[in-house]
């Protein structure tokens, strides 16, 4: 089972506007994560709130350091902003399965696909995967991390608002260059990745979904995250899946949107 570890934090910044980066201290965790599995953070008031699920965006096994960048969106993560180094985390994890390295083997080309706070967990997956990466980022406006992308391979972005790259969204970016590809990792808002599923579905490309932003509290606990499946067991009942605990990475055939 997995137990609380309260952590050091290590640093952090500010990326963008709501947008932080940060640096925790924790050996063990960063021993054992692969890229697309998330923490748990818990607030100073553990009775208040339910942890917030946050994926990993970095890890330096070495240094024993994990980096999370994540977006403030309510008060857990407001508080989790002002922390500064040396202070205290308590964190959870690694949690979910992450993607499957295996189905970027060499000699594949994947798209790495990434949309808005769903792009900081595609950063340590650029960094693992051996193939030929094509690296399309979404955005609304304000660009964040697409620099640290490059020495993992060619990047695309599109803006909604068109002020950088593509003028939409990621499949409209992949259109206008004419990209191609055998392999997706996507992760994102549910509107992209039901986008992507249909559009991997179409070009006949394995594709690899993380549902992340439909996680509440992360731990199995609150029942919120749970999607409908399209496994079906030897009882002919529709599975339905805890993304926190089955995921947060699925096969596209597997989700039901
Ligand atoms: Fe609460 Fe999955 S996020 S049960």
């Amino acid at each position: 089972a997995k137990v609380m570890e309260s952590a050091r934090v290590s640093s952090q910044i500010r990326l963008a506007d709501g947008v932080y980066s940060m640096w925790i201290e924790t050996k063990d965790m960063a021993e054992q994560a692969v890229p697309g599995q998330f923490i748990s953070m818990y607030t100073k008031d553990n009775s208040k709130l339910l942890p917030r699920p946050i994926s990993i965006c970095e890890v330096d096994r070495e240094k024993g350091l994990l980096r999370i960048v994540y977006r403030v969106l309510g008060s857990g993560t407001e508080e989790f902003s002002h922390y500064k180094e040396g202070d205290s985390v308590d964190i959870m994890g690694p949690l979910g399965n992450g993607f499957p390295l295996s189905a970027g083997a060499p000699g594949k080309k994947a798209f790495l696909i990434g949309g808005g706070i769903g792009i900081p967990p595609m950063l340590e997956l650029a960094k693992q995967l051996s193939c030929e990466k094509q690296i399309i980022l979404g955005y609304r406006d304000c660009l964040f991390l697409n620099e640290e992308f490059h020495p993992y391979g060619d990047i695309f972005l599109a803006t909604e608002d068109g002020s950088e790259g593509t003028k939409g969204n990621v499949l409209d970016a992949i259109r206008e260059h004419g990209l191609k590809g055998d392999v997706i990792f996507a992760c994102g808002p549910t509107p992209m990745l039901k986008a992507i599923k249909a559009y991997a579905l179409e070009n006949q490309m394995e594709c690899y979904l993380s549902l992340e932003e439909r996680m509440a509290c992360g731990i199995g606990a609150c029942l919120a995250c749970v999607c409908k499946s399209s496994g079906i067991d030897q009882h002919s009942m529709v599975h339905n899946k805890r993304v926190c605990k089955d995921g947060p990475v699925f096969r596209a055939e597997e989700v039901d949107f």
